[in-house]
């Protein structure tokens, strides 16, 4: 059934049908368009616009066609343009009249304008608890692992000891930024467009506050034109889910690193890791590589999105209706992802031997070997060439900072005693880095006790 037909005198042609329509992916939204609706015809009736006996027989009918849209009884077709003149026509097939009185004092610009808000806003909540989830799988490696040393890297060089939980810090940080980011959209988001109209609300006496009240949203936008024609917080999630899924990449990487021969920190589960067809020693950390991979489809979205609205004068344009795709495959992608890299987190072993050995090679108490000979006068730049020198001399033997002789470290500076062997240990490197913020066990105690009380706080 076409919405208009008045003053057309021919049929739309069949491609031109098929161009236009967007019941093939926007049917992901039929019970936000028919929640849309209810609250709809329950304001107009409260307005006197529309009768109580119309008003309760169209919501029946709309629930009606929802129930049977869910259990499959009703089916989507070629037939309608969009999920709006899909419901429409299917209300007014079982009710008659009263049907058709749905649409009084709305437009599809509005409709749609809610329908995506809705959905959207749901969405958010549900990867946000998704998040957390995995915030909650961080926090538990941190807690098991406030003394497991491993080495930091700068230019995926060996840089200084640290910690697996200080290094799970890290991207519990970045997931919490990730959480605040969802809340801040919801909160600006979180305005209803309903009885905007087509661009220039109604002329019907409606009752926009209550409408919005119907749907939980603050209340109502304050600017027909904007709200038909605002896809801010659709770029603003895009923008947001590229930022989880560049932080999901990034930890795939170094988890496929962590995961290789050489490395040898990580053995991600054979549940999560796939064979080859032709090596039989293969396992392959397939699912991290597809995380990464997936994060430019995620990134392809906010672009086109951002592309697509540049050039759009005020206000609906029918180029909006592209706003759908984009952004439903976002949002499958990122939950999707999400939810694996968790499954992969938690199932993952963690060989902390490894992680320690290579910790104590590199030189990565080089740092604390200067500031030995700081703390006993000597000015740093002087210091760090001394233990250049020291690096030096170990490289042409082969062995640590731990184990040059004694009489090696005198020769260079009379300054050393038996204490730097304590002093450069790698429990000394990471004990004494004990300011907030720094892998010292002190110091991750106390964030681990914040991040516990957030994680209580912010459910
Ligand atoms: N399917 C359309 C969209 O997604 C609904 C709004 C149609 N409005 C219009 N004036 N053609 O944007």
């Amino acid at each position: 059934m076409k919405l208009w037909g008045g003053r057309f005198t021919k049929e739309t042609d069949q491609l031109v049908h098929n161009f236009n329509a967007s019941l093939s992916f926007d049917q992901k939204f039929y019970e936000e368009d028919i929640r849309g609706s209810i609250a709809h015809v329950t304001m107009l009736a409260k307005q006197g616009i529309l009768s109580e006996q119309d008003r309760d027989s169209i919501i029946r009918g709309l629930e009606e066609i929802c129930e049977d849209i869910k259990s499959g009884k009703l089916e989507f077709d070629g037939e309608h343009e969009d999920i709006h003149s899909f419901v429409e026509a299917h209300l007014t097939e079982r009710i008659g009249e009263a049907g058709k009185r749905l649409h009084t004092g709305r437009s599809r610009n509005d409709q749609v304008a809610l329908d995506m808000k809705l959905y959207t806003r749901k969405e958010i909540l549900l990867m946000d608890e998704l998040l957390k989830s995995l915030l909650e799988s961080l926090l538990k490696i941190m807690k098991e692992n406030t003394d497991t040393i491993m080495p930091g890297f700068t230019h995926l060089q060996k840089a200084q000891p640290i910690t697996l939980a200080h290094h799970m810090g890290a991207y519990f940080e970045m997931f919490k930024r990730d959480r605040d980011r969802l809340h801040d959209i919801h909160e600006r988001m979180n305005y209803c467009p309903l009885g905007s109209g087509a661009l220039a609300g109604t002329t019907y006496p409606l009752d926009r506050e209550y409408s919005a009240k119907l749907l939980d949203f603050y209340g109502p936008t304050l600017n027909s034109m904007d709200s038909v024609s605002d896809r801010d917080y659709l770029i603003e999630l895009s923008a947001a889910m590229s930022i989880i899924m560049m932080h999901l990449s990034r930890f795939c990487e170094e988890i496929i690193i962590w995961n290789t021969n050489e490395y040898q920190f990580v053995e991600i589960d054979d549940s999560y890791s796939t064979g080859s067809s032709i090596m039989p020693q293969k396992k392959n950390p397939d699912i991290a590589e597809l995380v990464r991979g997936k994060t430019g489809r995620v990134y392809g979205s906010l672009v086109s999105l951002l592309t697509t609205m540049k050039g759009l004068s005020l206000a609906y344009n029918k180029d909006m209706q592209e706003d759908k795709e984009f952004v439903f495959d976002a949002i499958d992608t990122t939950k999707g992802c999400i939810e694996l890299f968790c499954g992969m987190l938690d199932t993952m072993t963690f060989k902390k031997e490894n992680m320690r050995k290579s910790a104590e090679g590199g030189f990565t108490n080089a740092t604390d070997a200067a500031d030995y000979l700081v703390n006993h006068g000597v000015p740093f730049r002087d210091a760090h060439g001394i233990i250049g020198e020291l690096v030096l001399t170990c490289i042409e033997k082969g062995i640590s900072l731990g184990e040059l002789p004694i009489s090696e470290y005198k020769k260079i500076s009379p300054v050393f005693e038996e204490d730097i062997y304590d002093a450069i240990s790698m429990e000394t490197c990471v004990s004494k880095r004990n300011t907030i913020g720094a892998p010292g066990p002190e110091a991750m105690k106390q964030v681990i006790g914040i991040y516990e009380e957030y994680l209580k706080n912010n459910g």
